[in-house]
């Protein structure tokens, strides 16, 4: 993949890994609309990338993940136009929905409202002691706009999404992790270390059987469990027709480690 040049965040890939960095630290990584569009066009890039086999996303400097929208740009009354063009824009959590690649989301300090949908948006969220997540909308007048109020109920049930919604607190990383919200909690200086070691250990995994093991999951939990039976046999079945699947039956009963084709 060319390697863009982006302003607002950064992107780095290594060993089937790209990193995706939300990069204003001054402002907590808040996003601007400058971000949402680099954001967008970095995950279109990388669903249609097949040298990466993963993808981790996190925050730059110490405190946060991402506060959330830019709230200097809520004080901007909203012309029409712009009205318009919001309503046309593609969620930027909506393109990482596309993304065939496993995304793990790495959190340090605060991840609030469009922060937390962000990471809502990744299949697994690693945070250190030192998160707080929250969908705080309600504070500042509004609803959570990002995906919120549909992810969050699905990870921690209807009840616990309300009572975080509704009150906009701040759940401490501990907490997130009893309820579901994260998937592991590490110390602080571990995050990222943590993200991509895991991430790497996907990599290593056969590329098309990564692949379609999170569509069974993430598409299968949209559909009613027949269909979803239905769809885990198909991909599973197509997963036979794979070189890699010979490779990895010869390289078990050779003991040796399996060099994947991706095909
Ligand atoms: N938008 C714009 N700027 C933000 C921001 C946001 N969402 N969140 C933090 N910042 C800025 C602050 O204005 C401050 O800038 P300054 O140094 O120029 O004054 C800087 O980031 C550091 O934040 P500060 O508030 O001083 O840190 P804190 O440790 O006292 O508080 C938070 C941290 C995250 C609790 C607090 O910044 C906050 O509540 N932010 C808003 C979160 C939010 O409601 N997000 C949802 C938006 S829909």
């Amino acid at each position: 993949m060319a390697e863009r040049r982006y302003e607002t965040i950064g992107l780095t890939t290594a060993d089937g890994v790209a990193t995706v960095t939300l990069n204003r630290p001054d402002v907590l990584n808040a996003m601007n609309d400058a971000m949402r569009r680099e954001l967008t066009r970095c995950f279109t890039d990388l669903a249609g990338d097949d040298a990466i086999r993963v993808i981790v996303v996190t925050g730059a400097g110490e405190r946060a993940f991402s506060a959330g929208a830019d709230i200097r740009e809520f004080v901007e009354p909203l012309v029409p136009v712009r009205f318009r063009e919001e309503r046309r824009r593609i969620d930027f959590r909506q393109v990482m929905d596309r993304c065939p690649q496993p995304i793990i989301a790495a959190i340090r300090g605060f991840a609030l409202g469009g922060g937390l949908e962000l990471a809502l948006a990744c299949d697994i969220r690693i945070a250190g002691e030192d998160a707080y997540l929250g969908l705080t909308e309600v504070n500042l007048a509004i609803i959570p706009g990002g995906g919120g109020t549909q992810r969050l109920p699905r990870l921690v049930g209807r009840g616990k999404a309300l009572e975080m919604i509704l009150t906009g607190a701040r759940v401490p990383a501990a907490e997130a992790l009893r309820i579901g919200l994260v998937e592991r909690v590490v110390p602080p200086a571990e995050v990222l270390g943590a993200a991509t070691e895991l991430a790497r250990t996907l990599a290593d995994r056969a590329p098309v059987a990564l692949r379609y093991a999170k569509e069974a999951v993430v598409k299968g939990l949209e559909l009613p469990l027949a269909d979803g039976l239905r769809l885990e046999g198909d991909l599973s079945t197509l997963l036979r027709t794979t070189e890699d699947r010979l490779e990895g039956a010869r390289a078990f009963l050779e003991k040796r480690r399996p060099r994947w084709k991706g095909q």
